[in-house]
Order: C-alpha cells, then structure tokens, then sequence
C-alpha cells in the first residue's frame, strides 16, 4: 500500500477533448469465449480509425501475454484482471481515446466496478453484451478450449466450468449468432456512439 503520495492535478478532461477535438468512451464488451468480442471490436476499430478517431482495443488473450501475464483464471485473478483494465480503459479514455476492451468479465459485480469507476470521473461507459448460446460458442471452438474444457484438462472454464454472469441492462445487446454479421455488430455499437454524440 503506498502512503504519502499526493495526486497531481491536470488539465481536465473537457479541456482535453477540446483540444483533441475528440471525446473518450470506453466501449466494454462482454460475452463468452468464441462469441465474437475481440472480432467486433477490431471491425470497430478499423472503421473508427478510417473516420480519423483515435481508437485502441484492449483484448482479453493479448493482455495476459503483458500486464496481466501473472493472473490466471480463478475468480480472484479474474477480479484483478478486470480491476487492472477498468483501471487502464479509464486512463485511455480519459485520453480521449475511444477505448474497446473485449473481456469476458464474467462477473456482474467486476463489470458494475469498472462503470462506478468511469462514472466517477464521468467518463462515458457503454457495455455490450455479446450474446451467444454457450451450445453455439462451443460449436465454434475456433481454439478447442472448450472441447478441453470438456475432457476437463482445462479448469475453471467460463459457461463449462466456471459462471458467466450476463448482464441485465447493457447500454447494447448484440445477438452475435444466426447470421448476423461481424459488420452489422460493428455499425450497431458505431451508431449508438454516434446517437449518444460520444464520436
Ligand atoms: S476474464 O474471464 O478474466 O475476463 P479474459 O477475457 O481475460 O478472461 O481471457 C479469456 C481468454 O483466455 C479466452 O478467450 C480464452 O482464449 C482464454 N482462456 C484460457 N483459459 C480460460 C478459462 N479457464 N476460461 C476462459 N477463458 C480461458
């Protein structure tokens, strides 16, 4: 725990933006493995960055290669994985940057701290549920975690063998299954950023 230290004050986030000629937004995206978060979120990132915006996207997998490569997947380390990236969407958003994160951030109450910690600052938080059927994530199993998760040499596997907590009231519920496309997900969260004049 550190003691004596004195926060520094700065220009303020409206002042930022102004001079950025750019608001911040954290857009979290939150489904299980296999329902499409990470490939929404780049088709997301592309059209932003082709309309000049700055945007970046925080992914579940390439994090824990840096960051978080000490966490693993018990519900602490998940807690402190979603602690960590609420806390590092907040600063990139409070850097105007329109910040994707795709997680799966199974549990309500991780999602619920990272929207109080936005809120604080009030920065824009806009959650996006991803919504598959586990059969389906399953049946896509583009890595075959699931099927390990099955034979049981993966643990503590979200929708297998660990919960996922799906949220009540997304500011966005996206079916990601029976045909919709990658680039309608993408324009339906752009249109919504656009409607709520976060881009
Ligand atoms: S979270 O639950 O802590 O939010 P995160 O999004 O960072 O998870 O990482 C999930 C990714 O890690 C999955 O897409 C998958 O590729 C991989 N993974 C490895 N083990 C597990 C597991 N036990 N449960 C879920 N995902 C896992």
């Amino acid at each position: 725990m550190a003691t004596n230290i004195t926060w520094h004050e700065n220009l303020t986030h409206s002042e930022r933006a102004e001079f950025r000629k750019q608001k911040g937004v954290t857009v979290w995206l939150t489904g299980l493995s296999a329902s499409g978060k990470s490939t929404i979120a780049c088709a997301l990132e592309q059209t932003l960055l082709q309309r000049g915006l700055n945007s970046y996207r925080l992914d579940g997998d390439n994090i824990r290669f840096g960051l978080n490569k000490d966490l693993g997947f018990s519900e602490a380390d998940r807690n402190e994985n979603i602690r960590r990236i609420s806390e590092v969407a907040k600063l990139f958003t409070d850097s105007c940057c329109v910040t994707l994160t795709s997680f799966i951030s199974p549990y309500k109450n991780d999602r619920q701290i990272a929207r109080e910690l936005h809120e604080q600052s009030q920065l824009p938080f806009v959650e996006v549920y991803v919504d598959v059927p586990v059969e389906v994530a399953e049946k896509r199993d583009p890595k075959g975690l699931y099927k390990k998760a099955r034979e049981g040499v993966i643990k503590e596997f979200t929708g297998i063998s660990a919960p996922y907590e799906a949220p009540e009231k997304p500011e966005i519920h996206l079916k990601n299954y029976d045909g919709q496309t990658v680039e309608e997900s993408a324009k339906a969260i752009a249109d919504f950023l656009i409607e709520k004049k976060y881009i």
